[in-house]
């Protein structure tokens, strides 16, 4: 292995999409970012210089980051940001980790535009357990807003009530040939994967979108999944993917349509009633030798609401658990956990409607603190968190029902939850009904996890745990928990240090869905926190 070193620079750029240019937070001018690539057991050192008027972070979402959390990212979670004109360098090592993963900005909402895939290709001479494919390609979703999105999140916290939803999504940085503004420009024609007939192609899907699910299809063409969050699976064939902000799909697509022009398009799932950007978004797979004038052909997006072809899919996703991939999960459990998910309503005097939406775990809406907890942590401060983060919620109620009679207040405070290291946890996250029900994709920072159980309606710790799979659950960072539904997780807190927690619709970040576990050191060697680097920033 050896040490792979990159520097990214944040820099404002002027880009036009949808007929229209505005400044942009990138790095090193590119939309999106570049591409880090690099093997399993390679330890990365990216150089991030803050050439902007914000304060940044970057997060490298999925790395594990085994002893090493003063380079996850979040900000005031394990370091303060980097100011203007500061630089800090993320040192951290891919321990037994390859495939698809990806860092975002994770601090306000820059990471609208500030994220770019994670490339980790398995150990020289180790190969992936299905046919090598013919090339590689990565697919980042995401969205495109005319507005600044900083503008948009600051006027939402004004007013207390929801932000304006993006303008269009968009596939490579680009909304794509159907785009009403494409022809306009050349620039704009989209995404386009040159195939030759018969090969097969690996596609490194990721969602990068701030606050949208998506559905992932190519028209003709069936995908095979085989990895989800850089951890394989039991491969399976689909028309139709869904992916939630957070997560990575690899899929295998073999070119064995002989020619022509075939459409990719991404659309948003979104189940329960609220307003999303339904703008498709389309690049095109072309075929070598086929006229570029020849007719694309199209495909339909599944409709927004299209349950049915979210469960099935979720539904087939089962960990690979070969010999050589293992399934790994805790059998017994130290710390049996029940959060609800969800929104709240607070009373709020300097906003416009007299009301702010909030959002909460077990009634808590989580108060970033003005250091970073990890330092808090490692250095014996006090005054910055308490660790009694409740293990249930305050009160049992129909967590699914008609709640609109219900109180929707929240309480509100810096609380951790604190695990020995080592112990195994089993946590349920229960959907809660407060305004509405809605489709939760939480991740947790330091850790994967299997997904052992899900369900509709309320968890039923009695009948629920029989229909617990423990031989071969899907592995992965961030799991949809359903609307008015729950799913159950399990995971061993091997990794000393303070992980967040949180639902990755930036919205509900925004307004308070997350949380944080701390993990203690362990008393043998290789089970503390390293020391913190030199440059680290400085609140
Ligand atoms: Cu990808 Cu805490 O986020």
């Amino acid at each position: 292995c050896r040490v792979r070193h990159y520097k990214f620079n944040v820099v404002l750029k002027n880009t036009t999409r949808l007929c229209s240019t505005k400044p942009i937070v990138t790095i090193n001018g590119k939309f999106p970012g570049p591409t880090l690539y690099a093997r399993e057991d390679d330890t990365v050192i990216v150089k991030v210089v803050n050439h902007v008027h914000y304060n940044v972070s970057i997060h490298w979402h999925g790395i594990r980051q085994l002893r090493t959390g003063w380079a996850d990212g979040p900000a005031y979670i394990t370091q303060c940001p980097i100011q203007p004109k500061q630089s800090y360098k993320y040192n951290f090592t891919l321990t037994e980790q390859r495939g698809t993963l990806w860092y975002h900005a994770h601090i306000l909402w820059l990471r609208a535009t500030v994220h770019g895939a994670i490339v980790i290709l398995p150990k020289r001479g180790v190969p992936y357990p299905f046919p090598a494919p013919h090339k590689e390609a990565v697919v980042v979703l995401a969205e495109w807003w005319k507005s600044d999105t900083e503008a948009v999140i600051n006027e939402a916290l004004k007013s207390g009530l929801a932000p304006n939803v993006s303008d269009a999504h968009v596939i490579n940085g680009h909304p794509g040939p159907l785009s009403t503004c494409s022809s306009k420009s050349s620039s704009q024609g989209g995404y386009n994967l040159q195939v030759e007939n018969g090969k097969t192609y690996m596609l490194r899907i990721i969602n990068a979108a701030l606050n949208e699910e998506l559905f992932f299809k190519v028209a003709g063409h069936q995908l095979t999944v085989v990895e989800v969050d850089a951890c394989y699976t039991k491969p399976f064939k689909t028309d139709t993917i869904l992916i939630a902000p957070g997560q990575t799909t690899n899929v295998l697509i073999t070119a064995d349509q002989g020619a022509g022009k075939y459409l990719v398009a991404a659309s948003p799932f979104m189940d329960s009633p609220i307003a999303v950007d339904n703008v498709t978004a389309t690049a095109t797979i072309h075929y070598s030798g086929t006229l570029s004038t020849s007719a694309t052909t199209l495909t339909k997006p599944p409709p927004q609401n299209a349950t049915p072809i979210a469960s099935s899919f979720t539904d087939s996703l089962k960990s690979l658990n070969s010999i050589k991939y293992p399934a790994k999960v805790p059998l017994t459990i130290d710390h049996s956990l029940f959060f609800t998910v969800g929104l709240g309503l607070n009373a709020c005097k300097t906003c416009s409607s007299g009301n702010q939406v909030v959002a909460a775990i077990n009634n808590v809406t989580f108060v970033m603190p003005k250091t970073a907890l990890l330092e808090a942590h490692f250095f014996n401060k006090s005054g910055v968190y308490t660790d009694d983060f409740p293990g249930n919620p305050p009160t049992n109620f129909n967590y699914t029902g008609n709640l609109t009679t219900a109180n929707l207040a929240t309480t509100s405070g810096t609380r951790l939850y604190r695990l020995a290291y080592n112990s195994t946890v089993q946590l349920v996250l229960q959907d809660t009904g407060f305004i509405s029900v809605e489709n939760h994709p939480i991740h947790l920072h330091g850790f994967n996890f299997y997904a052992i159980g899900k369900g509709l309606g309320n968890y039923n710790s009695k009948t629920d745990p029989n229909k617990f799979n423990l031989v071969d659950p899907v592995e992965r960072n961030t799991i949809g928990v359903p609307s008015g539904g729950w799913v159950a997780i399990r995971f061993r807190a091997d990794n000393p240090g303070v992980w967040f927690m949180h639902c990755h619709l930036e919205i509900h970040t925004t307004w308070g869905l997350k949380m944080a576990f701390i993990v203690d050191n362990g008393k043998g060697p290789n089970q503390s926190i390293l020391p913190p680097p030199s440059d680290l920033p400085k609140c």
